[in-house]
């Protein structure tokens, strides 16, 4: 068996965990909107058309932030064609998607939706066809209580109570060839500025996000961060990243691994905010919003090519295996190990479209197996994070060099009194047996060992058959002095809760 070691003090804070680094993604794309959280005449819809069993999986999740309406969508969207009366919206051709918009859910039903899920909406701004006008005016329409053009406009069209909208992304993954209205990063980052600072001579309480690269093979990467900061430093809080991972060579080690390329994405970001805070003299932080990121391979975006202009076709719905669940969970303990900062994360996306959550247009709706280790960080990885001392033995990769066999990230929930551990054992053959010196702490208790383990690496859930792969209660941890020791099974996710009496 193999033997790994961590030692937790509770004094040793590495970050503050902002709840938003649970957050996730709701696109006009596929059937994410129509068919996924909306479906008028689906027999648990509510009086709004959205689908009630949809909501208490969410609820389930219970995340704090959702980023809408996309992705790509939003740099060829026409956000007035989505509010007022519905039989009067204009049904619009999506080119991005190749997709036929209906406009029956926009703005306004988005913020109820929101509400229902217990959740913030973070809403994105088009920057690739349109500017600085479209967006001070949504700002107002969303924003302000009334007396004004925009703000009565919202009144006229039924809702009396401003949004109160706080964060914003000024666009989407503006270095992509593929983005309506590409940008170059001076362009973008004098466009990103400007915008900004309308929209904080607004409010200057608003929380703004600016692009970084699309992902961290972009050319431009990390040159690309440090232009656009350089441009737009001070009016913005937060700059994006973007990263999909996947195993198309079905090589699990290297594909286990690929969460230390998030962990050098993140860091290299990090340093790009770092060189434009010490070249402008500033003492703000700009942090980092990852507010794109999940496994993303099973499906092709080429695949909707040809296909007829419909309302909710079936795209980028990738069904999730148990390894795939693997890797999330290294992705989240990844974010986590960041948690001073990355304050803000989307799991891309939410419902059907690469989604924990999958539903059948008038069927049910289940969880797919990335649901699990997303639903257990964002239930328990509370608090703070601690800086723990690993010694994991290690693998040998050709792409990532030495990879500890045990990924892990140990939380802290004062207010509760709780110590969290997170951790996977990547090693497909040996169980691990985890040795955590508690010695920080007086008195302790486990709580519980949750365990998601499926001896089929490729098992999925599905309508058939929604539970095949679970999570399931451990019972291999023990506790001697100050030592707790817990068997992690081979390939497992784990969770290990720690009450502090
Ligand atoms: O999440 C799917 C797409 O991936 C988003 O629309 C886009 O921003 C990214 O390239």
């Amino acid at each position: 068996m193999l033997r790994a070691r961590i030692v937790i003090d509770k004094e040793r804070i590495s970050g503050k965990i902002d709840r938003r680094i649970y957050g996730s993604f709701i696109e006009h794309l596929g059937r994410a909107v129509y068919g996924g959280i909306y479906e008028p005449g689906h027999p648990e819809a509510d009086e709004h058309g959205f689908r009630r069993d949809v909501l208490e999986l969410i609820k389930e999740l219970d995340t704090p932030i959702v980023r809408y309406p996309g992705g790509n969508f939003v740099s060829a969207f026409k956000w007035e064609d989505s509010v007022g009366p519905a039989a009067q919206r204009p049904k619009r051709l999506d080119i991005v998607w190749h997709a036929l918009e209906p406009n029956e859910i926009g703005v306004n039903e988005f913020a109820e939706w929101a509400k229902k899920a217990n959740t913030e909406a973070m809403m994105v701004l088009n920057l690739g066809s349109r500017g600085i006008d479209a967006a001070r005016n949504l700002l107002e329409y969303c924003n302000h209580p009334s007396g004004t053009y925009w703000s009565d406009l919202r009144i006229s069209h039924g809702v009396k109570k401003p949004h109160d909208f706080k964060v914003w992304g000024l666009g989407n993954e503006m270095d992509g060839p593929w983005q309506v209205g590409q940008k170059t990063a001076g362009e973008y980052g004098r466009l990103a500025n400007e915008v900004g600072k309308a929209m904080k001579l607004f409010d200057p309480s608003l929380e703004l996000v600016a692009c970084g690269s699309s992902n961290r093979n972009m050319p431009m990467y990390p040159q690309w961060e440090a232009t656009v900061l350089d441009l737009c430093y001070d009016q913005v809080d937060y700059i994006s990243l973007h990263s999909y991972y996947g195993n198309e060579d079905d090589d699990l080690p290297t594909y286990l691994a690929q969460s230390i390329g998030m962990d050098e994405f993140i860091r290299g970001a990090v340093s790009a905010c770092d060189f434009i805070r010490a070249k402008k003299r500033s003492r703000k932080t700009v942090n980092i919003s990852f507010d794109e990121w999940n496994v993303w391979f099973h499906s092709k975006v080429e695949d909707n090519d040809g296909v007829p202009w419909t309302v909710g076709p079936n795209q980028l719905e990738d069904i999730y295996t148990f390894e795939d669940a693997l890797v999330v969970g290294c992705l989240l303990i990844t974010l986590l190990k960041h948690a001073d900062r990355v304050k803000i994360a989307c799991l891309a996306q939410l419902v059907n479209v690469i989604a924990p959550i999958m539903t059948e247009n008038n069927g049910p709706a289940w969880r797919q197996t990335i649901f699990f280790p997303f639903m257990h960080a964002s239930k328990f990885g509370r608090g703070v994070t601690l800086d723990i001392p690993v010694k994991s033995p290690v693998y040998d990769n050709k792409e990532y060099g030495d990879v500890p066999y045990l990924e892990s990230v140990v939380t802290y929930d004062e207010e509760n009194g709780q110590i969290t551990i997170f951790a996977v054992n990547r090693s497909q053959k040996e169980p691990l047996l985890l040795e955590c010196d508690l010695r920080s702490l007086s008195a302790f208790k486990i709580i519980e060992h949750i365990i998601l383990r499926h001896e089929d690496i490729k098992a999925t859930n599905s309508k058939e058959n929604p539970e095949n792969v679970v999570p399931y209660p451990g019972s291999d941890v023990k506790i001697e002095n100050s030592m707790l020791t817990a068997r992690l099974p081979e390939l497992s996710w784990n969770v290990i809760r720690i009450g502090i009496i």
